[in-house]
């Protein structure tokens, strides 16, 4: 049984004002709010228990360091990785991406090869492919989905040839919703050579994930889409792979031996985590992953599967709205326009009403451009959305047609 409404209570944001009205926050696909378990921790770890991490040989020093190791443990629990040497902390899914690009890539990626990703990218999972085609040569590829968005085999399996050395793609679109066939898409890719990375950034938020059965070799996520803090990230990559990497940053906590004149590097994770890390943060996502594992993940996803036909039935009740990504395999990401009205004003009015939109390109230009739009307002479910948040969308949606 969900307990949405005990589940809304470990929200403290959600039972404030918004603008006078009922705060309908349906923006999760951009951040997600945080459960007081989440905040607790930090404020427990920065009143009484905070130091610095790996460098200390003192008791505050110790427990923060058991803490953040805990909380790769917990990442790796999460995920299903081998191990939690698999697990590096990053400051977000961004810099887990770029990250890849700047180690994996340039040192195994040359001239005569091909990156694929799709249309649906996200800007980090598109710019940075692009900057590193630019710098080493290679060509990047970019297979087609179809006109209602949903993932299109034959495109895919068209591009995907021998020369592919890399997938990099979302597992569920920021814009459209759709998910797509992970595994099969990962085998397909293994079946030419190819390695296959996961922008996460969605999916898992919504779906359980394993990583071993998925088999991908790379996956990236934010904390703060995981009901975590912001200023975190994971990047999970099979051992093999991170063990074969150079580092990415520079400087302490990532060396063995360090002279004037040379440099041996830690293993990963430690060798990709330069400097003093985002520790609070890190121990605050573990909380925020544990409290999603204690609901469970089949359970999540099973209240948002729910949630979003009901929200698909909703939104087709309003004449002139225009829903963007009809994919049958969508999850809780619902891009519209409502004919007559420009996104940032709908956005502007249902703001009023207490209601919490996302408006514009999302990060992801291109793909709203080749769905034929400049801009979309955009509503995106959390594990604490409920069906009063839709009702709620639809009244103001009801209320923006009265003005135009
Ligand atoms: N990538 C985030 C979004 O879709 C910020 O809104």
């Amino acid at each position: 049984m969900y307990d949405i409404t005990s589940i809304r209570c470990d929200f403290p944001v959600l039972s404030r004002k918004i603008n006078g009205k009922r705060n309908t926050f349906l923006d999760s696909a951009a951040s997600a709010q945080k459960p007081q378990q989440v905040i607790d921790k930090i404020v427990d770890i920065y009143s009484g228990r905070y130091a610095n991490v790996h460098r200390g040989s003192y008791l505050l020093s110790e427990e923060i360091t058991s803490e953040y190791e805990y909380a790769r443990r917990i990442v790796q629990k999460f995920l299903n990785a081998r191990s939690e040497q698999e697990i590096v902390f990053t400051r977000n899914a961004t810099e887990a991406i770029n990250l890849v690009a700047s180690t994996w890539g340039k040192k195994f990626l040359t001239k005569i090869d091909e990156v694929l990703i799709s249309e649906a990218e996200h800007h980090a999972n598109l710019v940075t492919w692009q900057m590193l085609r630019d710098e080493i040569g290679f060509e990047l590829k970019i297979f087609k989905i179809n006109d209602d968005g949903s993932f299109d085999w034959e495109e895919y399996c068209k591009l995907l040839s021998g020369k592919t050395k890399l997938v990099a793609v979302t597992g569920m679109s920021n814009v459209l919703g759709t998910v797509f066939p992970l595994k099969e898409m990962i085998c397909a890719a293994h079946q030419v050579g190819a390695k296959f990375l996961v922008d996460g950034c969605q999916y898992v938020v919504h779906h359980p994930t394993d990583v071993q059965d998925l088999d991908c070799d790379f996956l990236a996520f934010s904390g703060h889409k995981t009901y975590g803090p912001s200023g975190i990230g994971v990047l999970y990559g099979k051992q093999e792979l991170l063990d074969a990497m150079p580092p990415y940053q520079f400087g302490g906590d990532m060396v063995n031996v360090v002279t004037y004149q040379t440099t041996t590097f830690d293993v990963p994770p430690a060798r990709f985590e330069a400097g003093t890390p985002a520790m609070v943060q890190a121990i605050g996502l573990g909380s925020a992953l544990e409290y999603m594992m204690d609901i469970g993940m089949n359970n999540i996803f099973k209240h948002e599967q729910d949630l979003t036909q009901y929200t698909r039935n909703r939104l087709s009740e309003i004449k002139g709205l225009i829903e963007v990504g009809t994919a049958h395999d969508k999850g809780g990401v619902f891009s519209f326009v409502v004919d007559g009205i420009h996104p940032q004003d709908l956005a502007f009015i249902l703001d009023k009403e207490g209601v919490s939109v996302r408006v514009g390109h999302h990060c992801a230009a291109p793909l709203v451009r080749r769905m034929g739009y400049e801009s979309l307002a955009r509503a995106s479910l959390g594990l604490y959305s409920n069906q009063e948040d839709i009702d709620s969308l639809i009244l103001a949606l009801q209320k923006a047609k009265t003005f135009f």
